[in-house]
């Protein structure tokens, strides 16, 4: 076993738990946070995790749980901000509330843990930050509005981050996944309602495509791989596009106008 340690959040499920049992099979000790522990059996049984109860949109156990993860462990090297969920469905579906809620648990909650963290990298000379971005930070696609705004968050706070914590020899990294297939199309998506029927067919059609899509998506496998690659990297590099289609997609939209990635979208969801 190495001296390295991981935090991570959301590591209940999906890459979040991919990527504990990732670490550990590279000999790292890790900080496993997730909101219910009493599921974390698999984990339990693997040497050199510890398990902390941690939601990530209550900033007073942030705190807590940060200056305990440091008792046990002695340091951190690495952060990894993995909790998330998917707020899906027409704008006007989703009001204040769910609006706030996907924002609070994205962003803001990947801002709480950074504040808590930053004062003992500081203090470590060192640390790394990995934030679970997604293509949906740097592209659009239809009836992901609230959640491209919590992505498109993550994207530019993190890239100005990266400035500012340089000269502390502190690394800001974003990973950009393209579809995966964990809980986030299942049980972690949360579908925004519009009332009256106005946007029934358009929901339907585009449903269809993004089922679809996840049936046929890549596996964890190749966001953990990137997370473990952007963990123990040297240098400053900030965004690691995370499989095929990342890839793929990142590059049509970077070379395509603008108005002709739109069409090809509109034409493939028949919309
Ligand atoms: N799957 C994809 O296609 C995809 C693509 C790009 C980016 N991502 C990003 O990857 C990250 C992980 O998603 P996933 O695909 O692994 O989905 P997942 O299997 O649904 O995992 C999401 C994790 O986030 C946790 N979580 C949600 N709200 C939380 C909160 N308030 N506090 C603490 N933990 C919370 C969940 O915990 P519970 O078990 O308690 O619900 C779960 O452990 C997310 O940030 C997501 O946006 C996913």
């Amino acid at each position: 076993m190495t001296n390295n340690v991981v935090f991570i959040t959301g590591a209940s499920s999906g890459i979040g738990l991919a990527t504990v049992k990732y670490f550990v099979e590279k000999g790292w000790q890790v900080a496993a946070t997730m909101r219910n522990p009493a599921a974390a059996d698999e984990l339990r049984q693997l040497k050199g995790v510890n398990i902390y109860q941690l939601d990530v949109t209550d900033p007073a156990a942030i705190g807590l749980v940060v200056d305990r993860v440091f008792k046990d462990f002695g340091q951190v090297d690495v952060i990894i901000n993995n909790a998330g969920y998917g707020a899906v469905g027409p704008f006007e579906g989703a009001g204040e509330e769910a609006l706030f809620r996907q924002l609070n648990t994205n962003f803001l909650g990947t801002t709480r843990v950074i504040s808590a963290f930053l004062p003992h990298f500081k203090k470590q000379k060192a640390g790394t930050i990995i934030n679970l971005s997604s293509i949906a930070g740097r592209l659009a696609l239809p009836l992901y509005s609230v959640y491209h705004a919590s992505k498109f968050a993550i994207e530019g706070f993190s890239e100005s981050l990266w400035y500012e914590l340089r000269p502390f020899n502190i690394k800001v990294r974003l990973i950009e996944p393209g579809p995966i297939r964990t809980e986030f199309n299942g049980r972690s998506r949360v579908d925004l309602v519009a009332s009256g029927a106005e946007y029934e067919g358009f929901v339907r059609k585009v449903d269809t495509f993004y089922n679809d899509l996840f049936k046929r998506a890549e596996s964890a496998d190749v966001v953990v791989k990137t997370i473990y690659k952007a963990a123990v990297q040297g240098g400053f590099r900030i965004r690691y596009p995370a499989g095929y289609r990342a890839k793929a997609l990142l590059l049509f939209h970077k070379i395509l106008p603008g108005i002709m990635f739109r069409w090809i979208v509109r034409f493939m969801l028949k919309i």
